[in-house]
């Protein structure tokens, strides 16, 4: 633990997307490359805080943690983030999970002599509601990623899902979201929120990291 608006906290975060498995060489995924959950977890750690990231598969440098935990699907992303959460004074969740999986997975390649095929999905588990709701309930940050109406949807998030904070961002708007290294973010919490224009991924976890300091320091010394 360093010095820092985290000194003494640790904070688990999740990143990237998750790959919910059809058969041994396909996958339904998503576009998350992990850049803005790896940015705050080194953000974090900037901040003194003791990091535990939980990562789906990405192609980026292993960040500078404490630990990394790297799993494949919801399910496993849902396991590993639940197995660790009693310890954590802050969880993160700005990882893309996977909705919808793969109701069975063919244990053998699926061949293509269809002209179409059908594929059942069932819904996957929702990480973010079993964190809030744990016994042991770390101060709880979601992410929304919306094509529309981002405020109003992040607030729905935060009552919905009993959160502390919800940090959203466009997606499909030019204005950062998936992939790219910048993003803007509409950020609110049960009375306020503020605006975080767009900057890199790097500048903008240090702002967020910063207001989630804020808002843990408010609730905790309350
Ligand atoms: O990885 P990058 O390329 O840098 O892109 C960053 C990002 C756009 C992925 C990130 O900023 C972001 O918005 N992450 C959340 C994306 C998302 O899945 O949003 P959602 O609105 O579908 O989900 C809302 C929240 O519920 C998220 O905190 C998500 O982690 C959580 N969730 C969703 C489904 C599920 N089964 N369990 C969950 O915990």
């Amino acid at each position: 633990f360093g010095t820092g608006v985290l000194a003494g906290l640790s904070v688990l975060i999740s990143a990237g997307p998750t790959r919910e498995p059809i058969d041994p060489v396909r996958y339904i995924s998503n576009r998350s490359s992990g850049k803005m959950g790896y940015a705050l977890a080194e953000a974090a750690a900037r901040a003194g805080a003791k990091v535990s990231l939980v990562t789906g598969p990405t192609a980026l440098k292993v960040p500078n943690v404490q630990e990394l935990s790297r799993v494949e699907t919801a399910e496993d992303m849902y396991h590993c983030v639940m197995s660790k959460v009693s310890s954590a004074n802050i969880y993160i969740g700005a990882a893309a999970v996977a909705d919808y999986c793969p109701e069975t997975a063919a244990n053998r390649k699926i061949k293509k002599n269809r002209p179409e095929m059908v594929l059942t999905l069932r819904k996957t588990r929702d990480i973010l509601s079993a964190v809030s709701g744990s016994a042991e309930r770390p101060f709880t940050v979601g992410f929304a990623a919306e094509t529309d109406q981002l405020e109003d949807y992040a607030r729905q998030k935060l009552a919905a899902k009993s959160l502390d904070l919800v940090a959203a961002n466009w997606v499909g708007r030019g204005q950062g979201g998936f992939e790219n290294d910048d993003n803007a973010l509409f950020v609110c919490w049960n009375g306020g929120h503020t605006y975080l224009p767009l900057a890199s991924k790097t500048a903008l976890a240090e702002q967020l990291i910063r207001l989630i300091a804020e808002r843990y320091h408010a609730q905790n010394s309350a």
